[in-house]
């Protein structure tokens, strides 16, 4: 549980959030210390001010000490905050002391003013029990001490830090109880990833994670997993395909051999049909061998372990040395083939592999050509690529086959074609080593008008 990321994300989230409370609390403490302190020394500074004035006024007037002492009385006692005064005459004796000072101690006591100096002020710890915040005013009318408790500013920050320290452990517990239920909020949808992906074997693919309505990383996560299901799907039931394919394509000539052995083993039968029924099995045999070959080549195409050559390959020659084979093939249908003179062309792969690729196409183009019809055959550069063209004018394939005749063991009439001695993996295998050339194969074609297979290559770097 604790090295879970959604308590980690839950734990981190409670720091974060008790962190900045501290820091947000100490600052406005601060703030509200450094407001008032300076709103005190405001005051007491105003106050000097105040008392000076006076002194001078009464000087200018030349009152009597008791007027100004009895003012300046009647003003402090206006004044709603304690405050201490105390004013020296400029000859040195003492004209005012407020009387909560007390008859010995003097706030002269406290504070030195230095000569080069008029005015100061400054905090007091050694007064009494408290602290205060004390100025001091020289001028030619007389000292002025003025001094004021600093409780005033202390106490409404302690105040402050006392509800804090309360509020703390309250936002603490909110933050932990939030961060957990969001951590578990969007941990839900993950956990219920997790358990679908444990629930999903090779016989389970169907099964989806319900959609996410929102397009957050979770809904991204969901969709990519449906994705990558969906297409392990597709690929289990291709290869399901292919095996049950696979093995019907070896059963039938199984089939075959085995009840003309039969018919061999329990008729009475001639030397002429014994050699008839050798024959047919020795067809099948060899039909079976071509089967297998042709699957483990793909097989080992699949896997990655067929190891094609890297050479120079001019398909000039190549497609010249074909097009001697495909007359001869073609002559059987009486069909003729037609190659223009081929250009120099070179590509680098594996030439026995392109060689298989082409009679695949020119094997497909006799087969189901016409009679007496044309196969061409072209070759030639076209931006800078190299691009074969295998045309026949036969029986031609239709727009919902042609999307599938790529596919193994696919072929538009099943009969005809093996009648024909094909299993339908001619153009997987082209298609496979026209791909592996950094090539394409494509198809165009219209019913009875005849088909066009052409392939493109990329061009030998010089
Ligand atoms: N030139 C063509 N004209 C018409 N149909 C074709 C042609 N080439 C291929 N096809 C169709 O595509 C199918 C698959 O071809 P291929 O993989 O070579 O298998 P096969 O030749 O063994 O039947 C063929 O069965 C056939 O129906
Ligand atoms: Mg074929």
């Amino acid at each position: 549980m604790f090295r879970s990321i959604r308590f980690r994300l839950a734990l981190w989230y409670t720091i974060v959030v008790a962190t900045t409370f501290v820091f947000v609390s100490l600052a406005i403490y601060e703030y509200i210390n450094r407001t008032l302190s300076a709103s005190l020394d405001q005051t007491i500074t105003n106050e000097v001010r105040w008392i000076i004035t006076r002194l001078e006024k009464s000087k200018l007037r030349s009152e009597s000490r008791q007027t100004t002492r009895e003012d300046i009385f009647e003003h402090a006692g206006f004044f709603p905050v304690k405050e201490y005064i105390e004013i020296w005459d400029s000859n040195g004796t003492l004209f005012y002391h407020s009387a909560n000072l007390g008859d010995e101690d003097t706030l002269a006591a406290y504070a030195h003013l230095p000569l080069d100096q008029t005015f100061q002020i400054s905090t007091i710890t050694t007064f009494r029990n408290h602290d205060i915040r004390l100025a001091v005013q020289k001028t030619p009318v007389g000292s002025v001490f003025l001094a004021m408790p600093t409780e005033s500013i202390t106490a409404p920050g302690n105040q402050l830090l006392r509800i804090f320290a309360w509020l703390g452990p309250l936002v603490i517990i909110v933050a932990a109880v939030g961060g957990a239920y969001l951590a578990r909020k969007s941990f839900s949808k993950i956990n219920q990833v997790i358990d679908i992906a444990q629930r999903i074997t090779a016989d389970r693919l169907y099964d989806r994670i319900p959609e996410h309505p929102t397009d957050d990383e979770i809904g991204k996560i969901i969709s990519t997993f449906n994705d990558m299901i969906s297409r392990l799907d597709a690929s289990f039931t291709q290869m399901k395909q292919f095996s049950a394919d696979a093995s019907h394509e070896l059963r039938t000539p199984l089939t075959v051999m085995r009840s003309q052995l039969e018919t061999a083993l329990n008729s009475k039968i001639t030397h002429l049909e014994l050699k008839k029924i050798i024959a047919n099995c020795l067809d099948e045999t060899l039909r079976m061998s071509a089967i297998i070959e042709n699957l483990l080549l793909l097989a080992k195409g699949d896997t990655g372990q067929d190891h094609l050559k890297q050479e120079k390959v001019d398909l000039g020659k190549l497609i010249r040395e074909t097009y001697d084979e495909s007359v001869i093939i073609a002559s059987q249908k009486s069909i003729t083939v037609t190659l223009d003179s081929p250009p120099h062309v070179i590509v680098s792969g594996d030439e026995q592999r392109l060689h298989q690729m082409l009679l695949n196409l020119i094997d497909n183009a006799v087969k189901y050509g016409r009679d007496r019809g044309t196969i061409f055959l072209r070759l030639n550069k076209e931006d800078g690529m190299a691009k074969i063209r295998v045309a026949d004018d036969g029986i031609g394939i239709s727009e919902h086959d042609m999307a599938r005749i790529f596919d193994r063991f696919y072929r538009v009439d099943r009969a005809r074609s093996r009648e024909l001695g094909g299993v339908g993996l001619g153009l997987s295998i082209a298609k496979w080593i026209a791909e592996t050339h950094g090539g394409t194969i494509g198809v165009a074609s219209k019913v009875d008008k005849g088909s066009e297979f052409t392939v493109i290559l990329p061009l030998s770097p010089q």
